[in-house]
């Protein structure tokens, strides 16, 4: 049996000269490793794109590299001292330089399982996980604060909007598309939505949120992070969760303007970054309670509509999500 591969060949700016798909074959199980065959893979183009341009710093890359980071599958072998799972068994894997693949062989403490190999339980691990402890140990937002999320139809977006609403916070939803308006208004929890195409974003926080904004919770970078930034309210927290555009652009962009200081001291407010892995012994949990939220039907999970399938779609799937097209989280089905 044959394993087709997305992997980085070389370090580039572009997804197409950096990456190239090869066969190799599966490695033999050791006694408490499983054989997992991988059904859904989850996009995170931004992430990836400062993968293959050689820009993670908590990355030592060895060419060929297997890239992605979250599937899930159905375990199809197992070892001979493998307790908890069984061939058939859907699991959950999340590690960096693991996904893009047919299948996987790993330790059998790294399959979380879960009740169906679907996209939405892809959807809800990592990236749900993400929106969770962001909220909750980086932006520590409490019941009836303003909220203002950009990207908020998006894979991450689209689950902190909710997660925000359920502590009966004021949600103000930052989005591009009339398509991730609709996606948002199904949702049922936010309180403003802003279309960035057609309304000036900076002008309606100006006015209408001057000061009043507790958590900003960003993941566009620039005009976006300055207007956020200017409207914090005493003690606000400025929770940045990525930098699309300086990613897209390739550089940070350089401006001439005061110390981050000026905009924050006298409020006692505070910019904050989250970062997904540093945040590991909570992971487990986090799961756990967005697992259950997604089965009781208290938590909404959306998955883009448009199909993307077999390792050759996974470059397609990522210029999509790069030309900010996705509505919901991007998966690729193997
Ligand atoms: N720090 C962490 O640990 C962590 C973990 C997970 C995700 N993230 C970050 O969270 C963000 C959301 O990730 P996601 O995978 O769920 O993506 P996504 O939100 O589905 O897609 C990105 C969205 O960002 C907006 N955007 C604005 N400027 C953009 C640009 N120049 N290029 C591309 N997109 C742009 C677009 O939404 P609009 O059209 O609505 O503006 C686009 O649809 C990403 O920045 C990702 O890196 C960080």
């Amino acid at each position: 049996m044959k394993n087709k591969q997305l992997v980085i060949r070389k370090f580039s700016n572009e997804i197409h000269e950096a990456a190239v798909i090869i066969e190799n074959s599966i490695p033999k199980l050791s006694s408490k490793e499983v054989l997992v065959k991988n059904m859904y893979i989850g996009i995170n183009a931004l992430y990836d794109r400062e993968l293959y341009r050689g820009n993670v710093p908590y990355i030592q890359m060895k060419f060929p590299y297997v890239f992605g980071v979250e599937s899930v599958g159905e375990v199809i072998a197992i070892g001979k001292q493998v307790k908890h799972l069984k061939k058939g068994d859907a699991v959950s894997t999340v590690k960096v330089g693991t996904a893009y693949q047919q299948y996987q062989v790993i330790p059998e403490s790294e399959g979380i399982s879960i009740p169906e190999a679907t996209p939405e339980y892809l959807t809800l691990n990592p990236t749900g996980v993400s929106a969770y402890l962001a909220l909750k140990k980086v932006a520590e937002l409490k019941p009836k604060e303003t909220i203002v999320v950009s990207a908020a139809a998006g894979g991450l977006g689209h689950i902190v909007v909710q997660l925000a609403k359920q502590k009966e916070c004021h949600v103000i939803a930052i989005c591009g598309t009339e398509q991730k308006v609709a996606l948002l208004k199904t949702l049922n929890c936010c309180d403003r939505i802003i279309n960035h195409r057609d309304e000036d974003v900076a002008t309606i926080l100006d006015t209408e949120y001057a000061s009043k904004i507790d958590v900003g919770f960003d993941s566009v970078g620039r005009h976006i992070f300055d207007t956020f930034l200017k409207n914090l309210a005493p003690l606000g927290r400025l929770v940045i969760s990525g930098i699309a555009t300086e990613i897209n652009e390739g550089k940070f962009q350089e401006i001439k303007a005061p110390r981050v200081y000026e905009s924050i001291y006298w409020k006692g407010a505070s910019v904050r970054c989250f970062m997904n892995h540093l945040f590991k012994e909570e992971h487990s949990e986090a799961r756990n309670i967005l697992y259950k939220q997604y089965e009781n039907k208290e938590l909404q999970i959306k998955v883009d509509t448009t199909i993307f399938t077999g390792i050759e779609a996974i470059m397609d799937a990522s210029e999509y999500l790069l030309q900010g097209r996705s509505c919901g989280k991007v998966v690729v089905a193997l």
